[in-house]
């Protein structure tokens, strides 16, 4: 049987003309098509030689914290970092968005560098893997490849106040946080202001490498601290390439989720490169009421039970009982609460059965998702009157604080 290849990135260049065609609902569709095109081209040319003064970095960020904006029309017309603003003919009074770099992993050059090898004791390969276990990028890795990954980093001990990225450099390094704290601070109009911070965990600096764009934010160390650096060479070769897989393995089930379908294909698109997918064996505890968030939750299959505990009903050893309170199911999402209102989480989450989820970090969250947060706002809503309903009054529950 004949072989017919498909040209890599011919799908997203045809998927981001048909979406805007299904927007602006233009009267031609070639007289569009040439616009669409040319500008597509221009944008492309000014990427690839961008100005000697390089502008900083526009970046369309939602404060973090109790009420983050929302951008809730979903039309695209917010900045977004890594996204270049296509004017579109006046006529249609719109503006396309189109990535700064064609995504296109396939064609980065061929894996001719030498492989980069930092030796490490064994107490720093365990502290290292310590590090990197809970690493959404890192959780599509096959062994081979986080082999690879976790060979090429090296260690780099921070002091207090030192900047470890500047927003608008060009990206060197990808980090993966071994302790202390970080600020991530963002200037926009000449303003600077403070985004959200790290405490401990989680990972920075993969925007600039993955898009090809200047860095989007300055992180500064608020303690002194350790991190595990890895090249830009090696983090393109592995991490985006397997990006490209990512986004053919969970690309039509972002589709088909109903919180996302406000999102413009590049916005979901963007999801699936940062998402990490987790799996759960039937019983165990995903989230856990009380503690600190720093994830959103998406279930990709299997079923989620939400429990709660209750201030009057107690087991045998007279510790409070939990009580089932909701059920997510494939498609419906978890662990936002906490995210958005800045608090403990409200309630416990449990897999019923196999379960995988695809998990995103708070930082991707709010950077991501603002233009979604009118429907989980209204969601949130409907909590309290679910628990009102349930119990009579929700004074019968735990306050997730305690
Ligand atoms: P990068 O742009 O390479 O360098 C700065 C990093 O800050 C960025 O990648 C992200 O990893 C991280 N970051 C965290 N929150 C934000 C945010 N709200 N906007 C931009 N970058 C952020
Ligand atoms: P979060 O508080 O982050 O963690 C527990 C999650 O349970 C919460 O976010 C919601 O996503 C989910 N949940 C579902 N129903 C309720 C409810 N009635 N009250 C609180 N949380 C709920």
């Amino acid at each position: 049987m004949s072989h017919i290849q498909i040209p890599a990135g011919l799908t997203e260049l045809l998927q981001g003309y048909t979406v805007e065609v299904l927007r602006q609902q233009p009267p031609d569709l070639v007289e569009f098509a040439v616009d669409y095109f040319t500008r597509l081209r221009e944008a492309r040319a000014e990427a690839a030689c961008p100005p000697a003064a390089p502008a900083a970095p526009a970046a369309g960020l939602h404060e973090p914290g109790p009420a983050p904006a929302a951008d809730g029309d979903g039309d695209g017309d917010s900045e977004e970092e890594a996204e270049l603003e296509i004017p579109i003919p006046s006529r249609y009074n719109r503006r396309v968005s189109v990535c700064a770099e064609a995504y296109n992993p396939d064609e980065e050059e061929e894996d001719t560098d030498p492989r980069v090898i930092h030796p490490k004791s064994d107490e720093q390969r365990c502290r290292l893997q310590e590090a990197c276990k809970d690493i959404l990028l890192f959780k599509n890795l096959d062994q081979e490849q986080l082999s690879e990954v976790l060979d090429a980093m090296f260690e780099r001990i921070v002091k207090v106040e030192e900047h470890v990225i500047d927003q608008g450099d060009d990206g060197d390094n990808f980090y993966v946080i071994e302790r202390g704290t970080y600020d991530i601070l963002v200037t926009k109009d000449n303003q600077t202001r403070s985004v959200g911070q790290y405490n401990n965990r989680g990972s920075f600096g993969e925007l600039a490498l993955m898009y090809n764009t200047p860095r989007a934010a300055t992180i500064v160390a608020t303690s002194e601290g350790s991190l595990w650096g890895l090249d830009r060479v090696t983090f393109r070769r592995i991490i985006v390439k397997n990006n490209a897989k990512k986004r053919k393995m969970f690309e039509s089930f972002i589709e088909s989720v109903p919180l996302l379908k406000s999102l413009e294909v590049s916005e979901r698109m963007k999801i699936v490169d940062v998402i990490g997918e987790k799996i759960y064996k039937d019983g165990e505890r995903i989230i856990t009421q009380g503690e600190k968030a720093d994830s959103f939750y998406i279930v990709e299959s299997g079923e989620v039970r939400i429990l709660i505990k209750s201030k009057t009903k107690t087991n045998k050893e007279g510790a409070n009982q939990e009580v089932e309170i909701a059920r997510c199911r494939k498609g419906q999402y978890f662990g936002e609460l906490a995210l958005v209102t800045n608090k403990p989480r409200a309630a416990s989450a449990y897999a019923v059965g196999d379960v995988k989820c695809l998990v995103m970090d708070v930082q991707a969250f709010e950077r991501l998702l603002g233009p979604c947060m009118d429907i989980m706002k209204r969601n949130i809503s409907h909590y309290e009157e679910q628990l009102v309903k349930m119990f009579g009054s929700s004074l019968d529950l735990i306050d997730p604080g305690q």
